[in-house]
């Protein structure tokens, strides 16, 4: 096997900080508190919770096995496993990868973008986010920053680059937002902002909540496209899968969580207690960049200086870890198939990404075209539109079809036994009934299910809940 030159995590800490700077991202804290916001508050908080435990982690722990059991990319691991006809999923994945990558990286660049313009007290950025964003020279240089920083640690490999980069930048970010909370909880009104955030409103809850509550966790949890196959195929043998993703998961959702208690307080702050606002005006992608700034201002120009560069540094920290794991997954793959140097298909893959972006940089002022070309219900700019498609459509069918095809073609005995290997007592206990009972029945047909639930009411408007 041609294992020995593809690296390895250095131990399973590596392994678990790696994948949870993967799940811990722009989706956190960028994504989740708007999508909670524009989804009703609490109401979502419970679906999203709910999908994470049930659905997503059994999805990840299968992920992670059929990676650790081919020691391969993510197309690869089915070609390993023998159904070569199988590895559509991981094509699927790979394409789902540079997609999201190709629109991450942008939003990713805003975020120095926006640090730099915290650090030198230039709150007013907020006003004129639309002109921000269009200006197309400034964001660009920020994008092709973030996508060489992105590089260069993915070329440095996993254990000497990825690993050692989560190593450093997870623990400092739970650190950063731990600091952001605590002050947040002392503004004035931030009561209300908790209360929005925490207490469900049932009559809320439809076909939207469900849909925006699936999609973030799947999507916050790096799940569907091959990122934790990848990432598992670097896992040693002596490791235990099941306590490591249920690890995975609870970070991803507790850092999730606490977000919400960063911005709402800050939000209610700013609108002396109103929270009706969140789901108007300033709902959606710009709550973070456009109101937050706002607030930052309100604290003076030093202190917002401080806590504002504070916060967008954090930020662009969160996005470095899942922007790694986004590219390694196609690197990965021109790594073990095709053969390539790992520089080299950083170096070209980067660059096709960043071809593939270059709507997603256009598409929020800069470019007419880019801006309103293909609408759709749920996305107003390319940008948001591609954000929700990919998630949707091309995550939720990867994680249909990963545990459709662990259960019932790979043969749920087989991952059963991988999952033994490095959890003593594994067969027989708890764990392994849970997991049976969820990635061999409730994951493949609620998310079938819920599929169809979200196509059509995103696609077609038909709302069946
Ligand atoms: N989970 C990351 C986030 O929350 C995004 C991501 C999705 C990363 C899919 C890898 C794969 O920001």
């Amino acid at each position: 096997m041609a294992t020995a030159n593809r690296g390895a995590f250095s131990n399973r800490l590596g392994f678990i900080l790696a994948a949870a700077g993967s799940a811990v991202g722009l989706g956190n804290i960028w994504r989740f508190p708007f999508e909670v916001g524009l989804g009703g508050g609490a109401a979502f908080v419970v679906m999203y919770l709910l999908f994470c435990f049930l659905l997503c982690f059994p999805v990840m722990v299968t992920e992670v096995a059929i990676g650790r059991k081919t020691q391969k990319n993510a197309i690869g691991a089915f070609n390993g496993l023998g159904f070569k006809n199988w590895n559509f999923v991981g094509k699927i994945g790979i394409l789902a990868g540079i997609l999201i990558l190709s629109y991450y990286n942008v939003i990713a660049g805003w975020t120095i973008g926006y640090f730099i313009e915290m650090v030198s007290g230039n709150f007013g950025i907020s006003k004129v986010f639309g002109s921000y964003t269009s200006d197309i020279l400034k964001v660009g240089i920020y994008a092709v920053i973030f996508m060489s920083f992105t590089s260069y640690f993915v070329s440095k490999g996993i254990s000497g680059g990825i690993e050692k980069l989560a190593k450093v930048l997870m623990p400092s970010l739970i650190f950063m937002i731990l600091c952001v909370v605590i002050y947040s909880f002392t503004l004035p009104n931030a009561m209300e902002g908790v209360k929005f955030y925490l207490i469900p409103d049932i009559s809320e809850m439809n076909a939207s909540v469900v849909s925006g509550a699936l999609r973030q966790a799947f999507f916050s949890l790096s799940l569907g496209m091959g990122a934790l196959i990848t990432y598992g195929s670097y896992l040693s043998r002596n490791d235990n899968i099941v306590s490591s993703s249920a690890f995975i998961t609870l970070a991803d959702v507790g850092i999730a969580f606490i977000a919400g208690f960063m911005i709402f307080p800050l939000v209610a702050y700013n609108n002396g207690g109103d929270m009706s606002m969140v789901q108007s005006d300033q709902a959606g992608p710009g709550l973070i960049f456009v109101t937050l700034p706002g607030i930052f201002e309100t604290l003076g120009p030093g202190l917002g200086a401080f806590v504002g560069g504070f916060f967008f540094l954090l930020l662009s920290f969160a996005a470095l870890t899942s922007t790694v794991s986004l590219l390694e997954v196609p690197v990965s793959y021109a790594v073990d198939e095709l053969g390539m140097k790992r520089q080299r298909s950083v170096i070209l893959v980067a660059a096709l990404i960043f071809v593939v972006g270059i709507p997603s940089l256009l598409g929020n002022g800069a470019s007419d075209f880019f801006t309103n070309w293909f609408k759709m219900p749920g996305g107003s700019t390319d940008f948001t539109t591609l954000a929700i498609l990919t998630t949707d459509v091309l995550l939720l069918i990867g994680g249909f079809c990963i545990v459709l095809f662990a259960s019932y073609i790979w043969r749920k005995e087989n991952l059963h036994q991988e999952l033994a290997s490095g959890y003593e007592g594994y067969l027989g206990s708890f764990a392994h009934k849970f997991l049976n009972f969820t990635i061999c029945y409730l994951s493949p047909i609620l998310l079938g299910l819920l599929f169809v639930v979200v196509f059509l009411n995103n696609y077609f408007g038909i709302s069946l809940i």
